[in-house]
C-alpha cells in the first residue's frame, strides 16, 4: 500500500469516526417538544402565563424524573395573543420546530383556526381552556380539551337564572368574540324562553367605554347582566354599570373567574355569578399541584392545573405510545384513562371530556367562592 492509500484509509477512518461521533452527539441533546401556546402579552396575558405555568411545572417534574422515552423535554412557549390570525402562524412556526404535541390555546377563537394546522400536521392538541363547542365538532381526530363545553356551562347558567333565581328579564352583552358571543348564545338556548331577553348586544373587544351600550340596556330593565367574554371587557362593564347606578346581578362565565376581574371592577365584582368547575382546593387529588405551585409561581389562576393536567396527559400518552409519531399518540389519547389533579380524565370520541361539572360561584369580600351546583335546592 503507498502513503496515497494510506492517508486514504486513515482519512475515511476519521470520517466515519466523526460522524459516528457527531451523530452520537446529536442523539444525547435530542429533545422531546411540547408548545404551550397563548396570549402571553397583552391584557389577557395573565391567563397565557397561568397555561404557561402550568404546562412548566408539569415539564419540570418530568425532566426531574429523566423526561419522556429516555430525552429531555423541551417546553416551546408561543404567544398567540389572542389573535386569531397570530395563532395560525404560531401553529406553524410550532409544527415547523417539530413539537410532538401542543398544550394549547387558550381562547377558542385561537384554538379553532390552530388546529386546522395541526389537524394537517396530525399533531396532537390539548387545550386546557378552550371551550366553545366548535372545536371539537370538526372531526379532527387529534385535537382534545380537558375543560368542559359552553353548551354545558350555559345550561348551568341559564338553570341556575330561572329556577333558582327565578328572574324572568335578563340583559345579554357579549364581546363578539367566538368563546363570547357563542357562550352568550348558548345561554339563551338553554334558557329556553322561560326567561325573557329584553336586551342583547355585542360590543367590541377591548372596548374602554361601555357606557352607552349600558344606558341602552338600562331603558330595558333587565333583572340581571349576563356576559359572554374575557375579564377585561368583563371588569370595566360592571364596574361601570355600577357607576351608572345599575344594580342587578352580573353574571359571566369562566373568562371572567380570574382574580384580575376583581383587581379591574374593585368593589363591583362582589356578588357576581361565574360558573367554573369546582374548586380544586377541595379535590384531593389537587393537593400536591397545589402546594408545589403556589411554591414555584405563586397563586395558581383558574386554568393552570387544567395546563398542568394536560401536559401530564400529553407526555403519559407519549411514553405509552413509545413514540411521538403523532397518529400513534392521538390514537393512545382517545383511548387513555388517566388520573390527573383534577380526576379521571377519559375522552369521547369527538376529544371532548367525559365529566365535566360546571358550577355556580360568587365573588365575595374580593374573592370567589362556589355557591351553587346543579342538582342543589332551588331547581
Ligand atoms: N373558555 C374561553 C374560551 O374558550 C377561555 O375562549
Amino acid at each position: 500500500m503507498n502513503n496515497k492509500h494510506t492517508i486514504s484509509i486513515i482519512s475515511f477512518i476519521f470520517l466515519i469516526l466523526s460522524v459516528t461521533i457527531y451523530s452520537g452527539c446529536a442523539k444525547k441533546e435530542d429533545t422531546v417538544k411540547i408548545g404551550v401556546a397563548g396570549p402571553m402579552t397583552g391584557d389577557q396575558s395573565k391567563m397565557g402565563l397561568d397555561i404557561k405555568n402550568g404546562a412548566d411545572m408539569a415539564v419540570k417534574e418530568w425532566n426531574q424524573k429523566g423526561g419522556v422515552l429516555g430525552k429531555k423535554i423541551e417546553l416551546l412557549v408561543e404567544d398567540d395573543q389572542h389573535d386569531p390570525k397570530q395563532a395560525v402562524s404560531v401553529a406553524n412556526k410550532l409544527v415547523n420546530a417539530g413539537a410532538a404535541g401542543i398544550i394549547g390555546h387558550f381562547n377558542s377563537s385561537t384554538s379553532i383556526p390552530a388546529s386546522a394546522v395541526y389537524n394537517k400536521a396530525k399533531m396532537p392538541m390539548i387545550t386546557p381552556a378552550s371551550t366553545n363547542p366548535q372545536l371539537t365538532e370538526q372531526g379532527f381526530t387529534n385535537v382534545f380539551r380537558v375543560c368542559g363545553r359552553d353548551d354545558q356551562q350555559g345550561l348551568v347558567a341559564a338553570t341556575f337564572v330561572a329556577s333558582v333565581l327565578k328572574l324572568k328579564k335578563v340583559a345579554v352583552i357579549h364581546d363578539k368574540t367566538t368563546y363570547g358571543q357563542g357562550l352568550a348564545d348558548e345561554f339563551v338556548k338553554a334558557l329556553a324562553k322561560r326567561v325573557e331577553v329584553v336586551y342583547y348586544n355585542g360590543v367590541i373587544q377591548g372596548d374602554k367605554d361601555f357606557r352607552a351600550v349600558l344606558t341602552s340596556m338600562k331603558e330595558k330593565k333587565p333583572e340581571l347582566l349576563y356576559f359572554g367574554g374575557i375579564y377585561p371587557d368583563g371588569g370595566l362593564l360592571i364596574k361601570q354599570a355600577r357607576e351608572l347606578g345599575i344594580t342587578i346581578p352580573f353574571m359571566s362565565g369562566d373568562g371572567v373567574i380570574d382574580q384580575k376581574f376583581v383587581e379591574i371592577a374593585g368593589t363591583a365584582s362582589e356578588g357576581s355569578y361565574l360558573t367554573f368547575s369546582p374548586d380544586p382546593e377541595h379535590i384531593p387529588g389537587a393537593k400536591d399541584f397545589l402546594k408545589n405551585y403556589k411554591a414555584g409561581y405563586g397563586e395558581p389562576g383558574p386554568y393552570s392545573i387544567y395546563a398542568y393536567d394536560a401536559t401530564n396527559v400529553m407526555l403519559s400518552a407519549i411514553e405509552t405510545a413509545k413514540n411521538t409519531d403523532g397518529p400513534t399518540v392521538n390514537k393512545t389519547l382517545h383511548s387513555m384513562k388517566h388520573t390527573g389533579a383534577l380526576g379521571e380524565i377519559q375522552w369521547n370520541e369527538k376529544g371532548d371530556i367525559v365529566h365535566s361539572p360546571y358550577v355556580v360561584w360568587i365573588t365575595k369580600d374580593g374573592k370567589f367562592k362556589e355557591h351553587w351546583k346543579p342538582g342543589e335546592a332551588g331547581q
